[in-house]
């Protein structure tokens, strides 16, 4: 076959698929060959581009008016009449959000929006972080063995992301479903079927952000992003309109939450499946914020991002045609030995690790970048206090949504001896 720019498709390229085992267990690792021998190439089963070296994928996130990031939301998989019958009996309508804003729009946005994410705005949810944390510990504390994924990382970060927006707590199950349905209708590949029942779900879970918006446009005071961006909305109408509003509620909800918790469940698990690194971090807490960073770097949660060319392109030496649609791969970027030394361990002294793609780069660069850290760091800080000799539960098989972007285990089995636990022997 040849690629949109003439050239012709190699066997590696043509047989890439991002639904299949290798790219969904180690998406770096399933790139390791095109980061050495074709950094850029076009993949017919895809139908995108696959760009996998670090500087390429930065360069790409940088100029992000020649990549326009307007495809970021877009389905990956193109869906049945059905499904798009079903998404329209809700009146789904999600629309630009930031993330998928061109210029100057964006930017506008960007900034009538930012307040809420500053330093001092997110010292406000420190606290209720710590007590969720703590109360959920104290929930299993006792028990010996727990799925993390199921019995906290999942709920945590979603409770967060409600509080962070201001949304009332309600319904976390209906919710879970929803999200899920989001990351597949977004960048999964579900079959025909599947694709009715996830529509039901996304057109539900836009219909009830509708809802939950209205709900707050009655008393938009005090805390909360979609407060915040509700009050903005009377200064500056043009710029955050309501159609704007929708989307953000549904997709605020879905970046703060998913996100954080797949990077927290990534981020235990290789900590465990390190024992000298988590036994280092337990005696020294100091050590928690590069750790965290670290594991962003290695088994960061967002995987690939995507971008669509605005004219005809040079990516290194591969031309691309306008149009191109470009899936960039920030974990093969993160695993690139041409920026960072011995790419695949985890050495949580690393001077660079802050360099990782995972948060995006240039002027999309993920808002929520502060948030997430400080949850991941709090959860880290009660576990290797409270549970240090837990470990991972062994023979256990990680499963994955399969998708090309949201990257986390479904379930982590860690298990420990109760009679161990310091709280128990501390006077
Ligand atoms: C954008 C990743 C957590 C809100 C992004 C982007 C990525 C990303 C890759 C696109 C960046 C780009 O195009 O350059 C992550 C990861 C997270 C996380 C890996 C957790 C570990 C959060 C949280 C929030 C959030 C907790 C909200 C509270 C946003 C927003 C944008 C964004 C609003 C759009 C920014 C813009 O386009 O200007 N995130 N995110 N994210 N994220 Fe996050």
């Amino acid at each position: 076959g040849t690629a949109p720019n003439g050239c012709p498709v190699s066997p590696q390229a043509a047989e890439f698929d991002p639904f299949e085992n290798a790219y969904q267990l180690d998406p770096a690792e399933a790139l390791r060959w095109s980061r050495d021998q074709e950094p850029v190439f076009y993949s017919p089963k895809l139908g995108y581009w696959v760009v996998s070296r670090y500087a390429d994928v930065k360069a790409i996130f940088r100029d992000n008016r020649i990549f326009s990031p307007s495809i970021a939301l877009e389905k990956i998989t193109p869906v049945s009449q059905a499904a798009q019958d079903t998404l329209k009996r809700y009146g789904y309508a999600m629309h630009r959000t930031l993330v998928n804003e061109d210029e100057p729009a964006h930017m506008e946005r960007r900034r009538a929006l930012m307040k809420s994410f500053e330093l001092e705005e997110l010292a406000h949810h420190e606290p209720m972080v710590r007590r969720l944390t703590r109360a959920y510990l104290d929930r299993l504390i006792d028990q010996g063995e727990a799925d993390l994924v199921d019995e906290m990382l999942w709920e945590i970060p979603l409770t967060v992301a409600l509080h962070f927006l201001g949304v009332p707590e309600e319904d976390m199950d209906t919710l879970r479903e929803y999200s899920i349905a989001h990351t597949v209708n977004t960048w999964g590949r579900p079959s025909p079927e599947e694709q009715v029942a996830v529509a039901d779900s996304v057109g539900r879970f836009w219909q009830y952000a509708g809802k939950v918006l209205e709900k707050m446009r009655q008393d938009p005071s005090g805390h909360g992003w979609m407060k915040y961006a509700i009050r903005r909305q009377r200064e500056l109408p043009e710029v955050v309109t309501d159609s704007y509003l929708h989307s953000m509620m549904m997709a605020g909800i879905v970046a703060a939450h998913e996100t954080t918790a797949h990077a927290s469940a990534n981020m235990l698990r290789l900590l465990l499946e390190s024992r000298e690194v988590w036994e280092d971090v337990c005696a020294n807490p100091s050590l928690i914020p590069n750790a965290v960073e670290e594991c962003l770097r290695l088994s960061g949660s967002v995987a690939a991002w995507r971008r669509i060319a605005t004219a005809d392109a040079w990516i290194g030496d591969t031309f691309i045609p306008k149009g191109a649609k470009l899936l960039i791969v920030s974990a093969s970027a993160n695993h690139d030995e041409r920026h960072f030394e011995n790419p695949d361990v985890l050495d949580i002294y690393r001077d660079n690790t802050t360099d990782h793609l995972t948060f995006g780069y240039g002027s999309h660069q993920c808002m929520g970048k502060n948030l997430a850290r400080m949850e991941m760091r709090i959860f880290l800080e009660e576990f290797t206090r409270r549970l240090p000799h837990m470990e991972l539960a062994p023979d256990q098989t990680f499963t994955f949504v399969p998708n090309t972007s949201f990257r986390g285990p479904e379930h982590l089995w860690v298990r420990w001896d109760p009679s161990r636990n310091p709280e128990r022997h501390d006077a």
